[in-house]
C-alpha cells in the first residue's frame, strides 16, 4: 500500500515536473531575452562586498568621531556609553591605526587606508577578543602585535594586500580570515599551535601546490572550515585536518581527486569544487560516496557522467558540464530492484532533494527512474 501511494506520488511529480518543463512560453511578441532557464532556488554565498578605496592622489582627510565621555577614545572613532568595550573606528579615512584603550575587547578598523599594523598602538590593548582589519592596504603585521593581544579570539584582515601569514598569530585563535590577500606560500609549521581554530578562510589569494606543504594544516585539531577557493591549485591539498566538515575549493584547477581522498574526513559534510578542471577520467568511481556528505557542488567542470554518491547526500550541483545521459538506475545509492529494493520505502530512499542539471547536454524529461529512486527530490533543474 505504501509502495502504491509512494510510486504514485512519484509518478505525480514526475508527470508535473514533465510539465513544467516540456511547457513553451506561449508568448506571441518575442521578448528581448526569453526566460529559458530557471533559476535556482538556493541561495548563493554571500560575496561580500565593501568598496575598495580607490588610490587617490592625496588621502581622504580623516574623519573624526562624536565628542566621546571617555577620554582616551582616539578622536576618529567612536566609543558608544552602551558598548564600553567596542572600539568603532572603521570607515574613517585612518592610516595610522590610533592607540587602543585598555577596555577595548571589540576593535573594528575596517574599512580604512592602514598600510602597517605595529605592535605600539596595542601596548594596553590586552584585552582585544576580535579585530577587524578588513578593506585596508596592509602589507605588514608585526610579530609583536599579538603578543600585546593574547586573548584574540577572532582576526579578521581580509580585502588587503598580505603576502603571507602574519606571524606569530596567539594559539587561542578562533576565527582567522585571510581572503583577497596576495598569499603564496604558507610555510609548515604557521598554523601548528592553534588547536582551537575553527575557521581558517584563505580564499582568493595565489596559493599554488608548492605554495602548501604535507603539514601546513598540521596542528589544526578543531578545525571546521577550510576556505582555499580561488586559487591556483591543480592538486587537492594535502593533509587537511580529520575534523572538517565545509571544504571549500571552487576556482583553481583540480582536474583530479585521489582514490581515498575523503576517507580520513569523516565528518565532512559540505564540499565545493566548482570551477575546476574536473573530468569523470580524475574522478575515481566512488570518490564522493561518502556517508557524512551533505551537499556537493561540481558545476562547471567536465564531468560527462553523474558520479556515484551515497544516499545521505541532499544537494547536489552538476550544472555546466558535459553530461548527456543520466541514468537514474545506476546512479541510485541504493539497490533499485530485486528483494532489497528501496522503492517503497520513504525512509530509506535515498535523501536527494535538490539537484541542478542545466547547462549539461540533457532535456528534459526526467527519466522515470531519477524520479522513482530519489523520492525525496523536491526541485530539479535541467
Ligand atoms: C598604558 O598604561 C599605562 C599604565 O596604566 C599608562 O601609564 C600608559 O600611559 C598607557 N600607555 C598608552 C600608550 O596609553
Ligand atoms: C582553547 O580552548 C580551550 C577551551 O575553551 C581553552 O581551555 C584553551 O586554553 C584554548 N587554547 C588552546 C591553545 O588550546
Ligand atoms: C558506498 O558506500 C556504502 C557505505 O556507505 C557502501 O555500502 C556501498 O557499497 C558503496 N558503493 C560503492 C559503489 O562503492
Ligand atoms: C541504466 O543502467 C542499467 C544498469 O547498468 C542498465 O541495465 C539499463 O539498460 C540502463 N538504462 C538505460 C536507459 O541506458
Amino acid at each position: 500500500m505504501k509502495a502504491g501511494v509512494g510510486l504514485f506520488s512519484a509518478l505525480a511529480l514526475f508527470l508535473l515536473m514533465g510539465a513544467v518543463l516540456t511547457q513553451r512560453p506561449r508568448t506571441k511578441k518575442p521578448t528581448k531575452r526569453p526566460a529559458t532557464t530557471r533559476k535556482p532556488a538556493v541561495p548563493r554565498p554571500p560575496v561580500p562586498a565593501p568598496p575598495e578605496p580607490q588610490e587617490p592622489t592625496d588621502f581622504p582627510p580623516l574623519i573624526l568621531g562624536p565628542p566621546s565621555i571617555y577620554p582616551d577614545c582616539p578622536r576618529e572613532c567612536m566609543c558608544s556609553p552602551s558598548y564600553p568595550t567596542s572600539l568603532n573606528c572603521e570607515t574613517r579615512n585612518i592610516r595610522v591605526i590610533p592607540v587602543i584603550p585598555a577596555r577595548t575587547h571589540y576593535l573594528y578598523l575596517q574599512n580604512n587606508y592602514i598600510s602597517e599594523v605595529t605592535a605600539e598602538p596595542f601596548v594596553n590593548a590586552s584585552e582585544v577578543r576580535w579585530v577587524n582589519l578588513a578593506n585596508n592596504r596592509i602589507h605588514r603585521i608585526d610579530k609583536q602585535v599579538f603578543e600585546k593581544i593574547p586573548a584574540l579570539l577572532y582576526l579578521y584582515v581580509h580585502r588587503n594586500q598580505l603576502k603571507e601569514v602574519p606571524p606569530g598569530l596567539p594559539s587561542n585563535l578562533e576565527q582567522l580570515r585571510l581572503g583577497r590577500n596576495v598569499i603564496s606560500k604558507i610555510p609548515a609549521g604557521v598554523f601548528s599551535k592553534m588547536a582551537n581554530l575553527t575557521l581558517l578562510d584563505l580564499y582568493h589569494n595565489q596559493l599554488s601546490d608548492s605554495g602548501l606543504g604535507k603539514n601546513t594544516f598540521k596542528g589544526l585539531k578543531n578545525l571546521m572550515q577550510l576556505n582555499l577557493a580561488h586559487n591556483v591549485l591543480k592538486k587537492m591539498p594535502d593533509g587537511v585536518p580529520s575534523g572538517l566538515i565545509q571544504l571549500y575549493l571552487d576556482k583553481n584547477r583540480i582536474d583530479d581527486i585521489p582514490k581515498d581522498y575523503f576517507k580520513g574526513l569523516p565528518h565532512l559534510a559540505f564540499v565545493r569544487l566548482n570551477y575546476n578542471q574536473l573530468s569523470d577520467k580524475g574522478l575515481p568511481k566512488a570518490v564522493f560516496n561518502i556517508s557524512s556528505l551533505l551537499d556537493l557542488q561540481l558545476a562547471h567542470n567536465q564531468l560527462a557522467s553523474v558520479p556515484l554518491f551515497n544516499s545521505h547526500l541532499e544537494h547536489l550541483h552538476l550544472n555546466h558540464n558535459s553530461i548527456e545521459s543520466i541514468n537514474g538506475t545506476l546512479i541510485c545509492p541504493l539497490p533499485f530492484y530485486g528483494p532489497d529494493a528501496v522503492l517503497g520505502d520513504d525512509i530509506l530512499a535515498p535523501k536527494l532533494r535538490y539537484l541542478r542539471l542545466d547547462g549539461n547536454h540533457l532535456s528534459p524529461p526526467i527519466p522515470l527512474d531519477v524520479i522513482m529512486c530519489f523520492r525525496h527530490l523536491h526541485s530539479i533543474v535541467i
